[in-house]
């Protein structure tokens, strides 16, 4: 197993530089919107949470909550760490792999059965891979995000040939007849404490569509002049279109010719048949309420993605229990944008729904809570410390997800007015 680990850590090293291959020194140290850190800062963090977790944690109590100083998120918020006194790109590699080299050293001095509770089945090297893998989809956030020329993608991966589902098939929703249903999971190896205990719930019948919303459909919100009608906002939402202005989604522009969105270094007209992407959780329950249809639970999206009704099991991901690779789903960043709805063929879960892992990450109308019977572990700081009012659950992932950290039970957050996230989402009714 520590083959296995070692591979896992240089594997997710080898992405965090091939993304940040392509900037500039001064691209990368720049504060290039107020939302997003600049990328020195995550590559400096990513260092010192590995050394926080797997040198010093490992071998005693655990002293801090994230680490000390600069690199603590908790201490410098976002908007403010394009001031600080940031480490350039030389500075970052050389310590991310000096800090390497020791975790590497004390790995092969670590029992992963019997060894620090931390460290077994190999959890907190799974916690620490997965860290690294989620600042790489928050990275990719920023380099969208980016002031001056785009950023140039350093690689790309075609989607596959793909046959859309005949329009008449996109508006289809798939049916759940009600019942008890089992819900997150008891892996102590590789997930998150949120996604724990495994429980059963009991869920009346709903509805929910086989595709997530795509750009077409939204299109036709915006034409059916949804921003302007406030039935279909709710008071929040109502709030964010005035501070806002919002009158689309983030990185569409109305030209002559039609809506126009950029991602990264494409600019070209909005296609028709994606995943509607960076809308903010408002705008997924404007649309929603405008379709007479209402966002789904998590639990409501955890059963459509998950559940089997003909064995009575919850499946890790639609397909099975295999993990995402990029042939099954849009997943893994190289992508480097959406695919057309249906593109993925495997991509369906045994109710029907397909796309549910991958491509967007989904809105939900469910607070981010902990499950009955939730344990911090090994620190309160990654989840417990968000749970509550103020932030909404996203479901299943994006193309700019690494594998690692996604599966049918992952919970990501945020607060409803972002979308310089890859999100979309899609709708659901009462069975
Ligand atoms: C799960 C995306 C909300 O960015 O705050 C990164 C992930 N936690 N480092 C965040 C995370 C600590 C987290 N989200
Ligand atoms: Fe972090």
């Amino acid at each position: 197993m520590h083959g296995a680990v070692r591979a896992m850590l240089e594997e997710t090293r080898e992405r965090t530089l091939l993304l940040v291959s392509t900037m500039s020194d001064e691209d990368l140290a720049r504060q290039h919107d107020p939302l997003m850190g600049p990328i020195v800062w995550d590559l400096a963090h990513i260092a010192h949470f590995e050394e926080l977790w797997l040198t010093r944690n490992l071998d005693g109590p655990i002293r801090f909550v994230e680490m000390p100083g600069m690199f603590n998120p908790m201490e410098n918020p976002r908007s403010e760490r394009g001031e600080l006194p940031l480490p350039r790109l030389e500075q970052c590699v050389a310590l991310m792999a000096g800090i390497r080299e020791q975790v590497l050293a004390r790995l092969r001095r670590v029992d992963l059965d019997r060894g620090p509770q931390l460290a077994r089945e190999g959890f907190v090297y799974h916690l620490v891979n997965q860290h690294e893998a989620q600042h790489n989809e928050t990275m990719l956030q920023t380099m969208q995000l980016k002031q001056g020329a785009p950023y140039q993608p350093p690689a790309r991966r075609p989607h596959p040939e793909s046959s859309p589902p005949p329009p008449t098939d996109r508006g289809r929703m798939v049916v759940f007849a009600g019942g008890e249903v089992t819900l997150g999971t008891d892996d102590r190896s590789g997930v998150y404490d949120n996604e724990r205990p495994r429980h059963r719930r009991s869920l009346a019948p709903f509805a929910i569509d086989a595709y997530p919303v795509t750009n077409a459909e939204y299109a036709g919100f915006i034409e059916a002049d949804g921003y302007r009608r406030p039935e279909f906002w709710s008071v929040a939402g109502q709030e964010w279109l005035a501070e806002s202005g919002a009158s689309a989604p983030a990185y569409w522009e109305r030209r002559h010719d039609g809506w126009w969105s950029r991602v990264m270094d494409r600019e070209g007209p909005v296609a028709p048949d994606h995943p509607v992407c960076h809308v903010c959780f408002h705008e997924a329950e404007a649309f929603a309420r405008y379709t007479g249809k209402r966002l789904p639970t998590e639990a409501e999206w955890e059963v459509a993605a998950t559940w089997d009704p003909a064995t009575g099991t919850a499946r890790r991901f639609p397909w099975g229990d295999e993990s995402a690779t990029p042939d099954l789903a849009n997943v893994d960043q190289l992508s480097f944008g959406t695919a057309p709805v249906g593109a993925y063929a495997g991509n369906v879960s045994p109710l029907g729904c397909y796309g549910m892992i991958g491509d967007v990450w989904e809105w939900t109308a469910s607070n981010f809570v902990g499950y009955p019977g939730f344990e911090a572990y090994p620190y309160p700081e990654y989840s417990e410390t968000s749970f509550g009012a103020e932030y909404q659950v996203l479901r299943g992932g994006s193309w700019a997800t690494r594998p690692s950290a996604i599966r049918g039970t992952f919970r990501n957050w945020d607060y409803p007015i972002r979308r310089q996230i890859f999100s979309g989402f899609r709708c659901a009714q009462d069975g």
